[in-house]
This record gives C-alpha cells, structure tokens and sequence, in this order.
C-alpha cells in the first residue's frame, strides 16, 4: 500500500490550523455600504425586494452611517431618490439636491472621519425616461446621446465633491467620462478628489432590484447601448485601459459573482485598487434562499464575499456590509 507523502488534509486538522493557513480574509474596513437617500424626516422604507435595505432620509441616514463606522465599515457608497425628475436629471447636479445635502449632513458628523464617503455619478435616478444620459427621440427612435451627456456627468461629479464626497465614483458607462470629470473636477479647485471608475459595468438582469430601491428603470428601451456586452472579456479590458488612460485612480468591477473572471483578469493586468459591486440581484437572490430555508445565511453571505475577494477584489461594495461586518 503506497501512502502519498504529501497529505493536504494535514493543514485542515482544526480550526486554528485552518485560520494560520487561510490565504484570502474578509474584513470589514474592505466593505462599502450602499446607501439610498430620499426625501423626509424619519423615513425607513424597506425595499420590497431587497429585505433589510431601506430609502432612508437624510436624517436616518446619518444614524446609518454612524452604525456604519462603529462596525469599522470602509466607506459608504450613496445614491439619491428624488421626488421629483426631469429629462435632464438636473437634480443630479443641484447645489440643494438630495444626494448634496444628504453628504453635507453626512459629513458634518463625526462618524464620516472613520469611514470614506462616496458618490454614485449617474443620471439614471434623476432622469424622468430613467436613462443614464440624455436622450434624442425620432418617433419610435431613440439614442443616448455620449458627449452632451458627459458634461452633465462631469458637472454632477464636481457637484458632488464640492457637497463633500471623498470620492466620486461615475456608473454611467458614457465614453470619455473619466477625462471630462477630471478637468471639471480639478478646475473646480477638487484636483484632490479620486475618481473610482465603474470600468467595466455590464448590461445585467442582475440591478432588477435596485431600479426598485432607486426608481431608475429605464422607461422605454434598455442600457444596452452604453453598459457592456456579458459575453466581452476583452472589451472590459479595452474599457479598463481607457479609464487608466483618462485619470481614474481606482476601479470598480460589477456585477460581481456573474463576472468573477473578468475580476481576476483585471486583477492580473492592473494595479489600481480595485472593488466589486455585489449588487443587488445577487443579494435578491441569496435572500430568496434564506426566506425559503434553502441556505445557511452566514456562511452563504460570507462564502460570496469571499469569492469576490479570491478573485482578486481588494473591497467589496456590498448590501450585506454591516451584517457581515458585526460577524467580522
Ligand atoms: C446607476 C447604477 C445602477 C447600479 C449602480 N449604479 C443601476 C443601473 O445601471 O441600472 C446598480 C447597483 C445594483 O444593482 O445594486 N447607473
């Protein structure tokens, strides 16, 4: 009988063996919380089909962030729902707008020294059609538009800085984004703002659930003009070189367990931080599971996560941040 000299089961012994040789960790300064912000005092209004993420006002919000970074929470990651919308989406860039003033509230508190306040960059959630830039019709035809979009995406950049977000972070998908925001951002006298770019965003079943909690399902069509392909790992990297080339200082990778290749190949090529958006599909789903009994939750949540991490990930935007963050 030939035993191997080589027994791998030797390192998996007990738990404290496992714990030394572990080569991937979670942890909690590693995760962004996303935050939705709408109109009101006192408003928690949980998501129907995201359980435990609410709209929450301005108010509630700060109480969010505060919970955030006792937890020792990353940063948080904000978007605004606004009552009322335009085909421009001009609230995006309102000096007064729910995002602008959920920020200033945010960082007048003493929660946001621990933590890093990002902004969303889109006009999806303040546009009325609920497209990410402006849209020319031709009866049954449409486009969205890239250049005159751009500058409404740069100006709502250097908007959100100046409200005081630590970083901006543009979802968009426009071409030439990152070098508009740039200059914008640093005429602006915000030349020290990073920009985290959503490089490669793809077209996705898997945001359903978030055009709910944001109210930014597109009214006619769909983003597949601007937001990528799935089946395009070469074109992520072409959109990954391109942001690199126009200024951005960190990427983000998204959706995240649908596209864990595409996360380790930019890993392997790329040396900007980098984080993936776990979005809300992929907390939807794993939910439906819990509720049904069909998943361990702890160890489902945590084995995602850690998935996204292996792949390559250095932080994770994620819905489940604070729940995994009190196990940390
Ligand atoms: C805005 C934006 C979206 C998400 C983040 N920023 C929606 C979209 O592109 O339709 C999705 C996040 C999620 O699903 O959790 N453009």
């Amino acid at each position: 009988m030939e035993f191997p000299a080589t027994r791998l089961r030797r390192l998996r012994s007990t738990a404290a063996m496992r714990s030394l040789v572990r080569e991937t960790h979670l942890h909690p300064a590693a995760l962004v919380y996303p935050l939705f912000l709408c109109e009101g005092e006192g408003v928690r209004r949980e998501v129907a089909s995201m359980p435990g993420v609410f709209n929450l006002s301005i108010d509630e919000a700060v109480k969010e962030v505060e919970e955030c970074a006792e937890l020792g929470i990353g940063g948080v990651l904000l978007f605004g729902v606004p009552d009322e919308k335009d085909d421009q989406g001009s609230g995006a860039w309102a000096a007064d707008g729910i995002t602008q003033r959920g920020l200033r509230a945010i960082k007048a508190s003493s929660a946001s020294k621990s933590l890093v306040t990002i902004a969303d960059v889109c006009l999806c959630e303040y546009t009325s059609h609920g497209h990410c830039g402006i849209v020319q019709r031709d009866g049954e035809h449409y486009a969205i538009e890239n250049d005159s979009s751009v500058a409404l995406l740069a100006k709502t950049a250097a908007s959100l800085a100046e409200a005081g977000a630590d970083i901006v972070a543009p979802s968009d998908m426009m071409d030439g984004r990152i070098a508009a925001m740039r200059a914008v951002l640093d005429a602006a006298g915000k030349a020290d703002t990073p920009i985290m770019s959503y490089a490669s965003k793809f077209a996705s079943a898997f945001y359903g659930p978030f055009r709910e909690a944001a109210g930014s399902t597109p009214q006619f069509g769909d983003r597949r003009t601007y937001q990528m392909d799935g089946a395009n790992r070469r074109e992520a990297m072409r959109e990954i070189e391109q942001d690199i080339a126009e200024g951005a200082d960190m990427l983000l990778m998204k959706p995240a367990m649908p596209y864990l290749d595409i996360i380790r190949e930019a890993r392997d090529r790329f040396d900007l931080p980098m984080g993936a958006y776990q979005v809300s599909g992929e907390y939807s789903m794993l939910h439906a599971a819990f509720q049904r009994g069909w998943l361990e939750p702890e160890r489902a949540m945590l084995e995602s996560l850690l998935s996204i991490r292996r792949a390559g990930a250095d932080f994770i935007v994620t819905y489940f941040a604070m729940n995994a963050a009190k196990i940390l």
